[in-house]
């Protein structure tokens, strides 16, 4: 368990934020499954203070996904402060800084936002600082173990973090040169547990619940964080092994949230979903392809019926 003034996180399994998935519907599913805590994918500090609808449309959420974190991004202290007050106004369990994420269009400019922080803690420290005076919720910071293999810097960023005020610390084992290549250092997740005062997350291509456990026990960390091992298997956060009925009705369940919060759009944002759901059914590839060309609610729903009765004739999948 860690708890940080009211954040209680109760459970050392927690679901990554992964842009284009973890919205609302996704978030409360997992919470559901045992998920610890959740976080909205990455939100631009520069769109909040706008009110870019867009923007603060990844903002919402519902009660039932708390413990929720709000993830900013920015590397300007005064709009990333301004930003994180908007963002407890909200309500949110804690807010968390992406300094992970590689992408150009967020890591762009001299020293950018997201990863590209890494490369400057002085900066980290600024911005952090300026945050963590501007609110009194936790604030926590998703980072990589450095920029590249020769700039594993992560000793320095971390000092610079704690200095800052940071509440907790959540590390993908991976540079930010690596993108999703290679695999996660946990080695160096352990470094970071070790030499860090505040909780740790550890993160990083964990695919299975065991996995989970054994990540947990030989990193010392305070949680483990699941991204892409979540999509399409919520039971991993569980352990449970559902049966195929259990997971058909998952879908339809996740398809209903979906068309509750989007209207008929939320099918075909629900097709990414399907798609992961989908892995490892009988005939999958062929689920598949009409699964990701439904366009309505009601073609989904008919769909999902077939395949239920498939599970239930005794046409095991798989
Ligand atoms: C599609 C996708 C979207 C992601 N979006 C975010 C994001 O919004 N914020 C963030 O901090 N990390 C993001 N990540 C990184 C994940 O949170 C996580 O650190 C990474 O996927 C490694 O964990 P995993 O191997 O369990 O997936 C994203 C990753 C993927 C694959």
């Amino acid at each position: 368990m860690i708890r940080i003034r009211n954040l209680v996180i109760d459970g050392q399994c927690v679901m990554a934020p992964l842009a284009g998935y973890t919205d609302s519907p996704f978030r409360r599913i997992v919470r559901k499954h045992g998920a610890a805590m959740t976080v909205t994918e990455l939100a631009s500090a520069d769109g909040i203070i706008r009110g870019i609808p867009k923007t603060m449309q990844i903002l919402r959420f519902h009660d039932s996904e708390r413990p929720v974190s709000i993830q900013v991004f920015g590397n300007n202290p005064g709009i990333m402060a301004e930003a994180a007050r908007v963002v407890e106004s909200l309500g949110p369990d804690c807010i968390d800084i992406n300094m992970g994420c590689p992408a150009p269009k967020v890591c762009r400019g001299g020293e950018g936002a997201g990863s590209a922080l890494l490369r400057d803690p002085a900066q980290v420290f600024a911005v952090v600082n300026a945050v963590v005076r501007s609110v009194s919720l936790p604030v926590s910071a998703k980072i990589r173990i450095g920029w590249d293999d020769r700039q594993k810097n992560y000793a320095e960023i971390v000092r610079a973090l704690e200095s800052a005020g940071i509440s907790m610390i959540t590390v993908h084992g991976r540079t930010v040169h690596q993108k999703y290549t290679g695999m996660a250092d946990w080695s160096v997740i352990r470094e970071i547990k070790e030499m860090a005062s505040v909780p740790v997350i550890g993160n990083g291509d964990i695919g299975s619940h065991d996995e989970a456990i054994a990540r947990l026990r030989e990193s010392g960390c305070d949680a483990v964080m699941v991204g892409r091992g979540a999509l399409g298997n919520p039971w991993i956060f569980s352990g449970t092994v559902p049966d195929w009925t259990t997971r058909v009705d998952q879908m339809r369940d996740h398809c209903r949230l979906m068309v509750d919060l989007y209207g008929d759009y939320g099918v075909i944002l629900m097709r990414k979903h399907f798609s992961k759901y989908i892995h490892g059914f009988r005939h999958a590839s062929r689920w598949r392809e009409r699964l990701i060309r439904v366009t309505t609610p009601d073609q989904a729903r008919v769909l999902l019926e077939s395949m239920r009765e498939m599970c239930l004739e005794g046409l095991p999948p798989g």
